[in-house]
This record gives C-alpha cells, sequence and structure tokens, in this order.
C-alpha cells in the first residue's frame, strides 16, 4: 500500500505541468462535458460547502468554487505539492482565493470532523489511492446528512468487444502519445495498469453502499470508458 502511494506520489510531482495538457490529449477533450454533466447532476448551490479530493491541478475545485460563490467554501486536498501549486495558480487567475483552500494532505486520512461539507468529490484519482473502500469512507464521513459523495472516474465498458478496443487504446496508445506531446512514457504507461484492478461500475457502486451511501447512481460515458457515481448520505 505504502508503495503504491509513494509511487503514485512521484508520478504526478513529475507531470504536473504537463498535466492539464495531456488530459486533453489523451481524453479528446472529454472529461470536460463529463464534468460539466457531473456539475449539473449536483446541482451545487451558492453558500454550500465542498471538498474536492485529490483535486490535482483543481479543474473540478474551480468549478464548484464558481458554483458555490462567495457565500460558500471549497477545500482542494492533494498529497501531490506540484499538482496543488498549479491549482494554485489557477485558483489565483480566476480571482477565486477567497472561496478555495488548498490543503496539502492524503485521502486515506481526511483532516476534518465528520459531517462538515455537503459535498465530497474525487475526479480520476480513486484508481491511484491505495485502498478505495478507505478513501469511499473517509469521504461519506466528512459529508453531512444528505450530502453526496460524488466520483468521476476512467471505467470498464461492459461491452466486451469494445471493452477491448479501448484497453488497446488505454494501455499500448496513450503511452505512445504521452511520449510524443510531452516526453513522458513511463508515468503514462502505469496510469492505464491502475485501471487493472479497479473495480467496475457495479462493483465501484456495491463499494459506495458499503460505505454508507444510499441510494448510489451510475452515469457510463460513452459506453463505459468513465463512469459518473453519486453516493447520498442518509
Ligand atoms: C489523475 S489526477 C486527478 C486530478 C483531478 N482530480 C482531476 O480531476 O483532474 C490524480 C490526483 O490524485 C492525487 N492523489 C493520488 N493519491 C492520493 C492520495 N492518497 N492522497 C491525496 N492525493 C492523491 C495525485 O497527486 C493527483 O493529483
Amino acid at each position: 500500500m505504502r508503495q503504491k502511494a509513494e509511487y503514485v506520489h512521484s508520478v504526478f510531482q513529475s507531470i504536473a505541468q504537463q498535466y492539464d495538457r495531456m488530459n486533453n490529449v489523451i481524453s479528446f477533450g472529454c472529461h470536460i462535458p463529463w464534468r460539466n454533466y457531473t456539475m449539473r447532476q449536483m446541482q451545487v448551490q451558492p453558500g454550500q460547502s465542498a471538498l474536492d479530493v485529490a483535486c490535482g491541478t483543481g479543474d473540478w475545485t474551480i468549478q464548484l468554487a464558481r458554483a458555490v460563490g462567495k457565500t460558500g467554501r471549497v477545500v482542494g486536498l492533494d498529497f501531490s505539492q506540484n499538482m496543488l501549486d498549479v491549482a494554485a495558480y489557477k485558483v489565483a487567475k480566476e480571482g477565486l482565493e477567497d472561496i478555495v483552500t488548498l490543503v496539502n494532505a492524503d485521502a486515506m486520512r481526511l483532516p476534518y470532523e465528520d459531517n462538515t461539507f455537503d459535498y465530497a468529490t474525487i475526479g480520476f484519482a480513486l484508481r491511484n489511492v491505495p485502498d478505495i473502500q478507505t478513501v469511499l469512507n473517509e469521504m461519506c464521513r466528512v459529508v453531512k446528512p444528505g450530502g453526496q459523495v460524488v466520483s468521476l472516474e476512467v471505467s470498464k465498458p461492459p461491452f466486451l468487444p469494445y471493452r477491448q478496443l479501448f484497453y488497446l487504446y488505454f494501455y499500448k496508445i496513450l503511452p505512445q502519445l504521452a511520449k510524443w506531446f510531452v516526453n513522458k512514457y513511463e508515468e503514462y504507461a502505469w496510469l492505464p495498469k491502475s485501471l487493472t484492478d479497479f473495480p467496475d461500475s457495479r462493483e465501484l457502486a456495491d463499494m459506495f453502499r458499503r460505505a454508507g451511501l444510499h441510494p448510489v447512481r451510475v452515469k457510463l460515458f460513452l459506453g463505459g470508458v468513465a463512469a459518473l457515481h453519486v453516493g447520498i448520505k442518509p
């Protein structure tokens, strides 16, 4: 577990400056409509509070901050300082420093009291954590009753021939793209491997329920290459 965390940490420390550009390349820009759809589903209101776990360079954090407005607050939490530095630059550029706090911490041990936030989100990062169930339990713990735990993540398409086509892209072509665009082969060869042991969308929904979230809604994007999970804390 510790080995995985250390390796993941070193990967994101190393790719922080290229992360946003590569995200657009490898997802063909699809992560933007997926994030927008997710925000519409969440129906965040002015004055609410959100914790964006493993916030990276802060794209989701910034969307949340715009939605909660000046009377709300958003915490972006990540264990890679280089990713947080990029996030801080973007938050300042958007003039959102009064709403957003960026925190260097571990998703496995969220430094917040029970029932603190209206939302806890995690974008494209559950694959990277040492123990998914622990992180979901933590997210459920810090959300208020009636609050939402939301994950947007790469997933495994249910239709087998399509899944194999996607795997060909994800495992073979994606690292080559990273080599050509930003000269980072090893780091991007590891990212697809993080999908190998990751649960499919049904199994992940079960893990949401085991964390104590009911009901759990699931939406597949592009035939299941990505999935949105939304769980409510009773
Ligand atoms: C693929 S990036 C996703 C960034 C961002 N959420 C997004 O949607 O673009 C994964 C992020 O998870 C962070 N991360 C991975 N494991 C973590 C952990 N145990 N605690 C905190 N952050 C973690 C990495 O540092 C990295 O910034």
